[in-house]
């Protein structure tokens, strides 16, 4: 029997032409992998006949949107996941769901390789292939664009030449990676990191600078992740859809960075992830209100590494892993609604509500009805400061010395 690999096919021009150069190169057959996480564009049945036009002997498709917005974007809501503060892991996140297909799909038809089609620059390749054998280490990895030196022109000569069904003269210069949970533009002009983003680039957002009248939502989550807007219930995917089809219509979650890449690259990334964005701040601020201070502090740095270890392939690493079980434990009572109005490219908090919350009226009030016994308060901050004032008394004798 031959030697099969399953491909991570996109239908675009270079995985089209990767399905033909592989089993040149290699002799294997190729099984072509498909996975719809709302990228939007081709039907995934066009999609499959292209796979098999092109010479595939098998294509998996799959639509995992659901999956995708249950089992990947809500634990990234839960760990109110942002690389450098700012980047809601767009394309970091919807790798590890393509590549538990990838291995199914190796699985179900016998192949003992995985390919895909990322050049050796970007953490995409990390990400597949980390990925890969961190669920499925007897599998092997190959990169066609990067190892068997598939170059865009080699691919638009060699798609003519066989007549491969696939437009070879459409060239974007931007380099786009869309999903659910948002939108990555880069390359092109944008690489002069001088250069203003243009309005063209963007799809999932309108210009905040004129936006429709104010939307007011309430969000309602349970165990810190969206379960109703507006009292309507939604599943994770229709929570994010319509988040970002609302926040999207304020020019909210628009941002421009220069990111870290894992391979020692800055670059130059534009991202819109309005659904995200609004998510994120809302639950934080339900997090406030329902998690207990000494926890809370400690997730703010868990959030950051829970970040760094998805942005850097280690979906299914054991750290992360840990770190999934202590944000689980946390989102118990991070349960309520928040009420959050969507204007001029910001999703402000105007209200919070929850019977599982932290929030003490008769505690807080500065009015009728205090019940916090302010004369506590003295002996605790004296103790409290104790080592920083004989520390200080200690600095004024050794100077006057
Ligand atoms: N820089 C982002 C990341 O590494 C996005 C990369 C996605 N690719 C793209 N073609 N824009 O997660």
């Amino acid at each position: 029997m031959k030697e099969r690999i399953v491909l991570a096919y996109s239908g675009g021009l270079d995985t089209s032409v990767a399905i033909g150069w592989i089993a040149d190169a290699t002799g294997a057959e190729v099984i072509a992998v498909a996975v719809d996480v709302g990228q939007g564009g081709e039907d995934l049945d066009v999609i499959r006949q292209r796979a098999l036009d092109c010479g595939a002997v098998e294509a998996y498709v799959a639509d995992a949107r659901d999956e995708f917005a249950r089992d990947y974007c809500m634990p990234a809501l839960k760990a109110n996941g942002m690389y450098q503060g700012k980047y809601p892991l767009v394309s970091s996140l919807s790798r590890p769901v393509i590549v538990s297909h990838l291995v199914a799909a190796a699985h179900e038809y016998g192949a003992s390789t995985v390919a895909h089609g990322c050049t050796g620059k970007g953490n995409d390749q990390v990400r597949f292939e980390v990925g890969i054998t961190s669920i499925a280490p007897e599998l092997t990895c190959i990169a066609p664009v990067r190892d068997l030196a598939l170059t865009r022109d080699k691919a638009i000569e060699y798609a003519q030449k066989r007549d491969l069904p696939i437009e070879t003269t459409k060239n974007n210069p931007f380099s786009i990676d869309q999903n659910v949970w948002g939108r990555a533009i880069e390359t092109g002009f944008l690489e002069d990191i001088w250069n203003a983003p243009t309005k063209d680039i963007y799809s999932y957002t309108d210009d905040p600078a004129f936006p429709p009248v104010p939307d007011e939502v309430v969000i309602t989550f349970a165990q810190g992740v969206p379960v109703a807007l507006d009292g309507v219930s939604v599943t994770p995917l229709e929570a994010i859809e319509q988040m970002n089809r609302r926040a999207g219509a304020h020019g909210i979650g628009r941002i421009d960075m220069v990111e870290d890449r894992l391979v020692g690259i800055k670059s130059r990334e534009v991202y819109e992830a309005p659904g995200a964005v609004a998510l994120i701040e809302a639950h934080r601020e339900l997090e406030a209100v329902t998690i207990e201070r000494e926890q809370a502090r400690f997730k703010r740095e868990v959030e950051q590494r829970w970040g760094e270890l998805v942005y850097d392939g280690l979906w299914s690493s054991p750290l992360k892993r840990s770190l999934d079980a202590f944000v689980d434990d946390t989102q118990q009572h991070v349960n309520g609604d928040i009420r959050m109005v969507l204007h001029g490219g910001r999703a402000t908090v105007t209200g919070r509500r929850s019977t599982t919350g932290l929030y003490d009226f008769a505690l807080a009030t500065y009015d009728e009805g205090d019940t916090f016994d302010q004369s506590a308060a003295r002996g605790f901050i004296e103790i409290f400061g104790l080592s920083a004032k004989q520390a200080a008394a200690r600095d004024q004798r050794v100077g006057e010395a």
